[in-house]
């Protein structure tokens, strides 16, 4: 039996930590978070987060050899294995404000870990970090005067939201990496020996540990650089009388391309993306790799035209003008299948609106609250409305901009009876059947393709 503890139960350690607890019960497994709240939620029936098959999963094992506590410092005493994922927000101060990782977070919890050890543990670096974080770590844990030692792991995450625990089951690959020295590689094998009581020893890959913290950067960078790709192509799609999708499918057939990750979109969202690109492109400049910082940002620049692009759509259709017109928007979670809103296109979608002074309606199964949150004082100037039907009465036009799957199965003949002539839908993930909604008599904007209108 191992004591494994993980600081930070937000959308990585609360999953992640569920699952290791579930598929390692020999061993016992402890989440642990400064915030009282989001403890008291893990202990309750409402999980602080959305996630499809997380609520079965962690009542079945809490209490037995799942736990959360907010009792850091005794439980840091206690573990054989410290896996960290606290926050490392974009710096908002200083050098490298607006692209280097903020790392306060992660270097007051080595310190923490350091004060409250009296035994040597195995450090898993598990929150996204730049490059060569793991060695700060070392130099920090290694620097006490009672002869202790720890070892720092990275074990990057690669789960998504909405998928989180099926992810988490089924990896692709699980990557870790450590330092090249018996002690690194005899930790390394720990971490090995968790993860391969369920995940195929193949699908376990071992690297360096520089090597393993920049994967997961690039891995993001990769992922969103092919949205950006098929947004900027989906842009001329709409110029052109080309079908994005078309396009999409008929380059996605190529094996060497492949078909995943090649929706079109309004933009993409949520907490890793963004942030890690930029990462990487503060790296980049801070080795003097100008033209290779160039060429990442622009999959930011790309994302932030795509959400510009989308709003002024939407004016120029509705006659240049949205003031004081009530517009309904369909999700407001960065995807579906999550109640998580950060990063969320949606809400850079609301902001640009609400500085057209439009009246706006969100309406979102999960994510209302976090919304609302997001939104701080322009919250005010918002309706939040769980009922997608209520949303819609009386709007000039809905804009959908999250792939909930309920969105396509609702009654648009009643919604279009209840809306304000010409009623317009913008399909900002194309999930909608457009033609349906045209004969109805919606005029629609869907992303990348020619527009479908009556007049
Ligand atoms: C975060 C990062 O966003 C991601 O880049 C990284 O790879 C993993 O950690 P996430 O779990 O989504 O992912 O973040 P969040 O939901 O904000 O959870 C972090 C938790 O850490 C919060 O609940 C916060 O209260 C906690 N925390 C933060 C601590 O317990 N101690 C601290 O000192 C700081
Ligand atoms: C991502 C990575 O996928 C995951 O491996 C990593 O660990 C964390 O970051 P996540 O942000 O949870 O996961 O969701 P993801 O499914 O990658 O979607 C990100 C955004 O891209 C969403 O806003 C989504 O709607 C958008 N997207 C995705 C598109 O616009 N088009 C696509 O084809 C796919």
């Amino acid at each position: 039996m191992a004591n494994i503890l993980c600081i930070g139960a937000g959308y990585v350690g609360g999953p992640t930590m569920a699952v290791i607890a579930q598929k390692c019960p020999q061993h016992r497994v402890v989440v642990v978070d400064i915030n009282e709240v989001r403890i008291a939620a893990w202990q309750s029936d409402h999980l602080p987060i959305y996630e499809p098959g997380l609520d079965d999963m962690v009542r079945a094992i809490r209490n037995k050899n799942l736990f959360f506590s907010t009792e850091v410092d005794r439980h840091i005493a206690e573990a054989d294995f410290i896996f960290v994922s606290v926050n490392t927000p974009t710096k908002t101060f200083g050098q490298g404000a607006g692209k280097a990782a903020d790392l306060q977070y992660w270097e007051k919890t080595a310190r923490q870990i350091l004060r409250n050890s009296t035994t040597p543990k195995i450090v898993v670096e598990k929150s996204t970090l730049p490059v060569r974080t793991a060695e700060a770590m070392e130099h920090i844990l290694n620097s006490n005067s009672d002869g202790l030692y720890f070892d720092v792991v990275s074990n990057p995450e690669f789960l998504a939201e909405g998928t989180a625990v099926r992810d988490m089951e089924n990896p692709d690959r699980v990557l870790i990496g450590a330092r090249d020295t018996p002690s690194g590689q005899r930790a390394m094998q720990a971490i090995v020996d968790i993860y391969s009581q369920w995940v195929p020893r193949e699908r376990i890959i071992t690297t360096n540990l520089w090597s393993s913290e920049l994967s997961k950067l690039a891995a993001n960078a990769f992922l969103a650089q092919r949205i950006s790709s098929i947004n900027a192509i989906s842009a001329l799609c709409e110029k052109t009388g080309a079908n994005v999708n078309e396009v999409a499918h008929a380059i996605g057939m190529d094996s060497r391309i492949g078909p995943r990750f090649l929706n079109a979109s309004v933009g993409f969202g949520g907490s890793c993306f963004k942030k890690d690109i930029l990462n990487l492109v503060y790296l980049c400049e801070y080795y003097g790799l100008s033209e290779v910082a160039d060429y990442w940002e622009q999959v930011v620049k790309m994302n932030e035209y795509q959400e510009a692009h989308f709003v002024s759509n939407m004016l120029s259709a509705m006659f240049n003008t949205v003031a004081g017109k009530r517009i309904t928007l369909f999700g407001v979670a960065f995807k579906a299948n999550t109640s998580d809103t950060r990063e969320s296109p949606a809400l850079a979608v609301c902001r640009a609106l609400l500085e057209e002074r439009a009246e706006i309606v969100i309406t979102d199964s999960h994510a209302l609250d976090n919304a609302r949150a997001d939104l701080g004082a322009d919250a005010r100037r918002v309706t939040f409305e769980p009922d997608p039907y209520a949303a819609a009465a009386g709007a000039y036009a809905i804009a959908l901009l999250t792939e909930w799957s309920y969105f396509s199965e609702l009654d648009y003949q009643a919604i279009y009876k209840s809306m304000v002539k010409p009623a317009f839908v913008f399909d900002g993930r194309n999930i909608l059947d457009h033609r349906s909604l045209f004969k109805m008599g919606f005029n629609v904007y869907a992303i990348g393709k020619p527009p479908l209108v009556h007049f």
